[in-house]
């Protein structure tokens, strides 16, 4: 089928090479041209396992193209896909100018009947929104054909968009058309094995609401395992094995069930908050909700507290190695890390910082500037150098299995760990001479 995808993000992307991959011709266009440019050119604007290779091979099949070219973009699918950020404001406010500005340029351009799709996470009503811009372009120029609306969120994770594309749990259609419903049951055909299951069709403002309540959900789970932080650290427990102990329940279930440094991202903080202020525009206070965000704000503070509290009140001169700063492993993304909170925290308190990730860097650094507390470091090893302590803060996989002893001896002495994404094991942290503060863990035999 020809598809355009409006949006070569890391939904847009991903999706638009595992369509590609799948047989369907694919067109993705970006409103950014130095982005299409590079992508053309073979350079990736982002950072996602496995997707380098797949646009390449999308590309040398011919199957996957790129254009900054708008009108061509409008013409190419019949199924058009809205892949456009939607950001919201501190109070909550979605941003809606770029979905509008794409219903706009379909309006505008498309002179043959197609599919709009809305893959964008935007508010119950969008969909309507949008319909309501495309039917007011057509009919200035006196177009005829029929232009369809339906919805179609996106529940992949990053850092494993790929995967998560190519074998999604469930696909969810808001669309009451039988047109519409037909068009995407075909598309989505390659990646679905049992269809009576995981294709959920409903109509449009439930598809919507439920891409708003499943991360509302993701951030419930988060935030409470926080807060069971807390109390495991006070009441001497360990979260994790507390994890354990509630994850193995069916009902329950074991992910997204991980105590840490707080979510970040660019998704579960944003789109908590826009749940929030829609319903609280029509009158209802969303007290979970309001609690979750306030909870994952006092979390993002959490290793700054333990590492204060660990140097006596006094950060100021003190070297901290930081291990992470992308907002979740196997991703670049830094749109509300944690680390940038803590580094803000460090430098506020007189701390210079050593920092290595894998991927972020580029983009943390765009974001920081260039300052004298903090050293970009090219490896992990080269972060410890000199530190006073080391903060994990992503949970990269080549952080997980470090050597403790050459990890103490490159430490300034007494070596600590401030583990934000509890990775490792106290005991042996300790048996290298470590002293280690997880999350909720309770207190190690070394902790003051
Ligand atoms: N990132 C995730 O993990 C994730 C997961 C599920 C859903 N979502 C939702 O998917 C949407 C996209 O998210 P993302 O993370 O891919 O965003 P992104 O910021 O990575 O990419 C959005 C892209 O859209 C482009 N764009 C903006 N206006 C445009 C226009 N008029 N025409 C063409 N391109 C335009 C931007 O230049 C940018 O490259 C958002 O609504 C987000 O909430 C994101």
């Amino acid at each position: 089928m020809k598809v355009t995808i409006f949006g070569a993000g890391y939904v847009g992307l991903s999706f638009a090479a595992c369509l590609a991959e799948a047989g369907h011709e694919v067109l993705c266009a970006d409103a950014d041209p130095a982005r299409i440019e590079g992508l053309q050119g073979g350079r990736m604007p982002l950072h996602e396992p496995g997707l380098e290779a797949l646009v390449a091979s999308g590309v040398a099949a011919g199957a996957l193209r790129f254009t900054a070219d708008e009108r061509a973009a409008c013409e190419h699918g019949e199924l058009l896909f809205i892949v456009v950020n939607t950001p919201a404001d501190a109070q909550g406010r979605v941003d809606l100018r770029h979905v509008i500005a794409v219903a706009a340029a379909i309006g505008r351009h498309r002179d043959r009947d197609a599919l709009v799709v809305c893959k964008s996470t935007a508010p119950v009503g969008t969909a309507a929104q949008v319909e309501a811009v495309l039917g007011g372009e057509l009919a200035q120029r006196g177009a005829r054909h029929r232009i369809a609306v339906a919805v179609n969120p996106e529940f992949l994770r990053e850092g494993s968009a790929v995967r998560d594309c190519r074998r999604p749990d469930r696909v969810v259609i808001g669309s009451e058309d039988p047109w519409a419903i037909g068009l995407l049951t075909r598309l989505y055909a390659p990646f679905i094995q049992d269809p009576q299951r995981q294709l959920l069709v409903m109509d449009r403002r439930s598809a919507e609401l439920a891409k708003y309540a499943a991360n509302a959900m993701l951030a419930t789970r988060i935030s409470f395992m926080n807060e069971m932080a807390r109390v495991a650290e006070q009441a001497g427990a360990d979260i994790e094995a507390v994890r354990r102990g509630i994850g193995a329940d069916r009902r329950i279930g074991p992910d997204f069930l991980q105590a840490g440094v707080g979510y970040g991202g660019s998704c579960l903080a944003k789109d908590v908050r826009a749940l929030t202020h829609a319903a609280e525009r029509a009158g209802h206070a969303l007290r979970i909700l309001s609690a979750v965000a306030a909870t994952n704000h006092e979390q993002k503070g959490r290793l700054f507290e333990l590492m204060s509290r660990h140097f006596g009140g006094t950060l100021a001169g003190r070297t901290i190695a930081v291990w992470g700063l992308a907002f979740k492993a196997d991703t670049d993304d830094m749109r509300d890390a944690p680390s940038l909170v803590l580094l803000e925290r460090l430098w506020a308190a007189g701390a210079r910082v050593r920092a290595y990730d894998p991927a972020a860097m580029p983009n943390a650094r765009g974001i920081v500037g260039e300052r004298d507390d903090i050293r970009w470091c090219t490896t992990a090893q080269e972060a410890l150098q000199g530190a006073d302590a080391l903060a994990v803060v992503t949970e990269w996989e080549e952080f997980r299995r470090p050597d403790f002893a050459q990890l103490a001896g490159e430490l300034n002495a007494p070596p600590t760990i401030f583990d934000g994404r509890n990775l490792y094991d106290a005991a042996q942290a300790e048996s290298a001479g470590i002293a280690y503060y997880g999350i909720g863990r309770g207190r190690s035999s070394m902790l003051r």
